[in-house]
C-alpha cells in the first residue's frame, strides 16, 4: 500500500511540473498527454468543492396518522347542553365490599379506549418507558366481559387501570354514556380494592362523583387557557416542575372546581383564560370506597400536544407508584451532517457556506454554557458527521497541496436524483469513483493543508465534539455501485484514522449518516456498508418505509425484500424546519415558508420547533435530530433574542437554545447525548428487551397494606439485553446488577435475566394509600 501511494505522488509531482505555470483551459489538453494521469491532473486545478446538494426537505410526517383533535358535539349533561364528546360516572355503581387480599399483582397497565387512533395517548407514554401495558377496545354497545382481571383470590393480572374518555357514546338523544355497564365499572372498583391497584381516568366531565363541578367547556379557537401540576407530592419520582403552565390548544377540556375536598384533592389547575377569571381544577386524585383513582378533566392527544406528554409522566408515575419494569431518559443527540463540504445556499441564492475553525471553536464555548443549564446529571454534546474528501479538497486546493495530494480529491459529475425510495437491481449502476482509485492514498501532509482538518486534530477541538462518519465524498448511494460505496466508506474510515477523528472520547466506528440517508434499497451498498464494518445507520422520520413498523421505539433491520440486503439497523431520525442549506433565520424561514407552508417569522417558526420536539423528547424518544454544517453558522449570524437573551446565535444554538429552556422548565430530568453507536445500541436493545416480554409484579403485604418487594419475570426468565427497574427509593440488596441514576431521577436497576425471575425487596415499603 506504501509503494503505491508514494508511485501515484510521484507521479502527480510530475505531472504537476508539466501543468505548473500553464493556463487553466490548456491544462487538460497538456495532462491528457501524459498516460495515466489524466484524471490526476485535471483534478487538481479545476478543484469543484463537492456540495451537499441533495438532502431531504420534506414535511414531516409520522408513520402512523395522528389521531385528530377528538370532536366535540352538544350534548346534555344533567338536561344542560354543553359541547363534550365524554360523560361523567354514572350514579348507580355499586360500591365496593372492603378487604384488600392482594399477595402478589403484575405491573401490567389495562387501557380501555373507544378506538386504537385515540388509544395512542393512553400507551404512548408508557411505551416510552417500555412498561408493558394491555389494550382493550370498547365499541359502541361495549364488550361482553373483562379481561380477567385476577386468577386466583390473592394474585392480580394488572397493576394499574386506565380509562379514556369513559369510554363514552351519544345516544340519539345526544346524552354521553359510558359503553363499559354498571357491572362492570363495580367489578373495576372492586379489583382495585382488593388488589390495591389505582385507576387513571383521562378525558372526564366533572362531576360528583369525582367531588368536582364542571365550570364550563374551554377552549373555542383563539382562546388559550394553560394547564399545570399544582401540587406533585403523589408522584415525587416524576420529576415534574409545578405552577409552570403548558399550552392546551387543541385539547378540548372542563374546567372545574372541588366540591367534596373529603374525597377529592387537585393536583392540575387550569390558568385564568377568556371566560373563566379564576384559576379552576383540571385534575384530581380521588380516594373514595377503598380505592384511589386520578381524573384529568381534559382530552390527551400525545400525537401532537406536548401538554399530553408532560402530564402522562404525572399519572404513569402514580398509577406505577414510581415502580415500574422501565426507564424514562432524554437523550438528545443534534447530528450535524456534511463537516468539510461547502454548501450552497437556498437564500441568498447562488452563494455558498463552508464553516470555518471559528464558527466550531464557538460552539465549543457555547456547549459549556448549555450543559450549565441542564438539570444536573446531563451531559450535551453536538455529534459530527464527516466527508473527508472535502478536507482533501480543501488541501488540494493550494499550491502545496497539487504536490502533496497525489491523485487529488475523488470528482465526479453532478448526480441525477433518483425517486426518493428507488430500489436499485442489484449489479447494476455506473461507477462514479476513477478506476485508479484503489487503497486510500493520502498522505497526513496532505490533509494538514486543509484549514478546518488542522483544527479538527487538535485534540482539545476533536474530543468537544463526538464523530461519525457521513462518507467520504457524499455521493448519492440509491443507485451507486459496490465499487463506489466501498471506498465511500473505507476511504472515509481511513481517513477518518489518519485525522486522529477516529482516535476521539467518542467516535462511533460502526456507523454512518448514508448520505443525504440514500442507500436504503441498493443492497449492493448495505453489502459494501457491512462488509467495511458498519451496521448501524440513521434513517429518516420523514419516510415511514424507514421506520419501524411495529414499535416507533423500535429501529428497522433491513431485508433482502425490502431493502436488498439483510440486517444493517436503521434507526429513526427527525427532520426540522432547520434546512440543511440555510446558515442564518432569514434564509431557513424563507426556505420553510416556500417548500412547507411556513406562515410567520424566526419566533414562530422556533415555537412549532418548541412544540414539536419537546413533545418528542418528553415522549421518551431517543431519535437523534438531524443538522447540517451551515447550521453551525456563529460567525456571521445575526443577532437574535432567544429565551429573552439577544445575542449571536447559530442556528443549531438557537433551536437547541429554544427546546431545552423548555424541557427544563417542564422538568428536572437529566438531558443525555449519546454517540451515534451507542444510540444505535440503545434502540437494539430496547427492541430485544420488549420482546421478552418483560413484567415487573408487585408482592404486598395486605395487612400492613404496603408493597415490599418487585419481581422480574420474562419469557423463560432470559433476555439478552439488560432489563430496567425502577424504584422510586432504594433496594436492599441491587445483586451485583449494573444501576444508573443520574441527578435527581430514581434508580433503575439494569437486570440481566439468567434463567430464574429476579426480586429485589424495596427498602421503605410503599404503602397502598398516601
Ligand atoms: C480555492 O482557494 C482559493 C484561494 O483560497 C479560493 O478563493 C477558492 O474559492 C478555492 N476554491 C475552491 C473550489 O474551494
Ligand atoms: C368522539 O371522539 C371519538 C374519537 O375518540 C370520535 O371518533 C367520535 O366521532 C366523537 N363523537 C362525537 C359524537 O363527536
Ligand atoms: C378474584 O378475586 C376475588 C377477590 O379475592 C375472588 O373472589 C375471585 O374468586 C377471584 N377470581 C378468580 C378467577 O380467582
Ligand atoms: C397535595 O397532594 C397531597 C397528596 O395527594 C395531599 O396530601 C396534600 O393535601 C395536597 N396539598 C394541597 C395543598 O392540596
Ligand atoms: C441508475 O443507473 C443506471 C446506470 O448508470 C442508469 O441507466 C439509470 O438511469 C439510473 N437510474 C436512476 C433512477 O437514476
Ligand atoms: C420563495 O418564495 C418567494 C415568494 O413566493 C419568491 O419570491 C422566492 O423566489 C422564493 N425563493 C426561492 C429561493 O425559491
Amino acid at each position: 500500500m506504501l509503494t503505491i501511494t508514494l508511485f501515484k505522488a510521484a507521479l502527480l509531482a510530475l505531472s504537476c511540473s508539466l501543468v505548473h505555470a500553464v493556463p487553466a483551459a490548456e491544462k487538460s489538453k497538456t495532462s491528457a498527454a501524459v498516460p495515466a494521469k489524466s484524471s490526476t491532473s485535471t483534478a487538481i486545478p479545476t478543484v469543484h468543492k463537492k456540495k451537499a446538494e441533495k438532502e431531504a426537505i420534506r414535511v414531516p410526517v409520522a408513520t402512523r396518522v395522528a389521531a385528530p383533535i377528538v370532536p366535540t358535539i352538544s350534548a346534555k349533561i344533567d338536561n344542560i347542553v354543553v359541547k363534550l364528546n365524554t360523560s361523567s360516572s354514572a350514579a348507580k355503581i355499586k360500591a365496593p365490599s372492603p378487604g384488600v387480599s392482594v399477595t402478589s399483582a403484575a405491573g401490567t397497565v389495562l387501557i380501555f379506549a373507544r378506538d386504537a387512533a385515540s388509544a395512542y395517548s393512553a400507551f404512548s407514554g408508557l411505551n416510552g418507558y417500555g412498561i408493558s401495558y394491555q389494550v382493550v377496545l370498547v365499541p359502541d354497545g361495549g364488550i361482553s366481559s373483562l379481561p380477567t382481571l385476577n386468577s386466583s383470590a390473592t394474585v392480580g393480572n394488572y397493576g394499574a387501570i386506565v380509562v379514556l374518555s369513559e369510554v363514552s357514546y351519544s345516544s340519539p338523544s345526544g346524552v354521553f354514556a359510558s359503553a363499559l355497564t354498571a357491572d362492570q365499572w363495580a367489578a373495576l372498583y372492586q379489583y382495585q380494592v382488593t388488589f390495591a391497584v389505582r385507576m387513571v381516568r383521562l378525558d372526564v366531565y366533572p362531576g360528583p362523583a369525582f367531588g368536582t363541578t364542571a365550570v364550563g367547556g374551554c377552549c373555542d379557537t383563539g382562546v388559550e387557557q394553560l394547564i399545570s401540576i399544582s401540587n406533585a407530592t403523589a408522584f415525587p419520582s416524576a420529576g415534574l416542575k409545578t405552577g409552570v403552565g403548558v399550552s392546551t390548544t387543541g385539547l378540548w377540556h372542563y374546567p372545574a372546581t372541588i366540591t367534596d375536598n373529603t374525597i377529592a384533592t387537585e393536583f392540575a389547575q387550569f390558568a385564568p383564560a377568556t371566560g373563566f377569571s379564576d384559576k379552576t381544577t383540571a385534575a384530581v386524585i380521588n380516594t373514595i370506597e377503598g380505592r384511589q383513582q386520578m381524573v384529568f378533566f381534559t382530552g390527551f392527544a400525545t400525537d401532537w400536544s406536548a401538554a399530553s406528554n408532560f402530564l402522562s409522566h404525572a399519572w404513569i408515575t402514580w398509577a406505577t407508584r414510581g415502580l415500574y419494569a422501565g426507564y424514562r431518559r432524554i437523550n438528545l443527540n443534534t447530528q450535524v451532517d456534511d463537516m468539510f463540504l461547502i454548501t450552497e445556499l437556498y437564500s441568498p441564492e447562488g452563494a455558498e457556506f463552508g464553516i470555518t475553525p471559528d464558527d466550531l471553536a464557538q460552539h465549543i464555548t457555547w456547549m459549556k454554557t448549555i450543559n450549565a443549564k441542564l438539570p444536573a446529571g446531563s451531559s450535551y454534546m453536538i455529534e459530527i458527521g464527516h466527508n473527508g474528501n472535502g478536507n482533501i479538497e480543501d488541501a488540494a486546493n493550494t499550491t502545496a497541496g497539487e504536490r502533496q495530494c497525489g491523485n487529488g480529491p475523488i470528482e465526479y459529475p453532478e448526480q441525477i436524483d433518483t425517486p426518493l425510495e428507488f430500489s436499485k437491481v442489484l449489479g447494476t449502476g455506473t461507477n462514479l469513483w476513477p478506476a485508479w482509485a484503489d487503497d486510500y492514498p493520502y498522505t497526513v501532509g496532505c490533509n494538514n493543508l486543509g484549514a478546518l482538518e488542522k483544527w479538527f486534530a487538535k485534540a482539545a477541538n476533536r474530543d468537544a465534539f463526538a464523530h461519525v462518519s457521513h462518507t467520504f465524498t457524499h455521493e448519492d448511494q440509491n443507485n451507486a455501485t459496490y465499487y463506489d460505496v466501498t471506498r465511500e466508506i473505507s476511504w472515509n474510515a481511513a481517513w477518518l484514522k489518519q485525522v486522529g477523528i477516529s482516535s476521539a472520547a467518542k467516535f462511533s466506528p460502526e456507523g454512518i449518516i448514508p448520505p443525504a440517508i440514500t442507500g436504503l434499497h441498493n443492497g449492493d451498498a448495505l453489502r459494501a456498508w457491512k462488509e467495511n464494518g458498519i451496521i448501524y445507520v440513521v434513517g429518516d422520520n420523514t419516510r415511514p418505509v424507514l421506520m419501524n413498523k411495529v414499535n416507533e421505539h423500535w429501529p428497522l433491520m433491513t431485508t433482502k425484500a425490502d431493502n436488498g440486503f439483510d440486517g444493517i439497523q436503521i434507526n429513526p431520525r427527525w427532520a426540522s424546519n432547520i434546512y440543511y442549506n440555510c446558515a442564518v433565520p432569514d434564509c431557513t424561514v424563507l426556505e420553510w415558508q416556500n417548500t412547507s407552508a411556513g406562515k410567520g417569522d424566526w419566533n414562530d417558526l422556533l415555537a412549532i420547533e418548541k412544540n414539536t420536539n419537546v413533545r418528542h423528547l418528553l415522549g421518551l424518544h431517543h431519535d437523534p435530530f438531524m443538522f447540517h454544517q451551515a447550521n453551525l453558522n456563529y460567525v456571521s449570524a445575526p443577532k437574535m433574542t432567544i429565551n429573552g437573551v439577544t445575542a449571536k446565535y447559530s442556528l443549531l444554538q438557537a433551536w437547541v437554545e429554544t427546546i431545552v429552556v423548555e424541557v427544563v422548565r417542564l422538568v428536572t430530568w437529566p438531558i443525555i447525548s449519546l454517540k451515534h453507536d451507542d444510540m444505535a445500541l440503545a434502540f437494539l436493545n430496547r427492541m430485544q428487551r420488549d420482546q421478552c416480554k418483560p413484567v415487573l409484579s408487585y408482592t404486598t403485604n395486605p395487612t400492613a397494606k404496603t408493597i415490599t418487594a418487585v419481581t422480574l419475570t420474562t419469557t423463560n426468565n432470559r433476555c439478552d439485553a439488560k432489563l430496567p427497574v425502577t424504584v422510586p427509593s432504594g433496594v436492599t440488596d441491587v445483586q451485583d446488577f449494573t444501576t444508573e441514576q443520574l441527578g435527581t431521577d430514581p434508580l433503575t436497576i439494569w437486570v440481566q435475566m439468567s434463567g430464574s425471575p429476579v426480586t429485589f425487596t424495596l427498602k421503605t415499603p410503599i404503602p397502598f394509600y398516601t
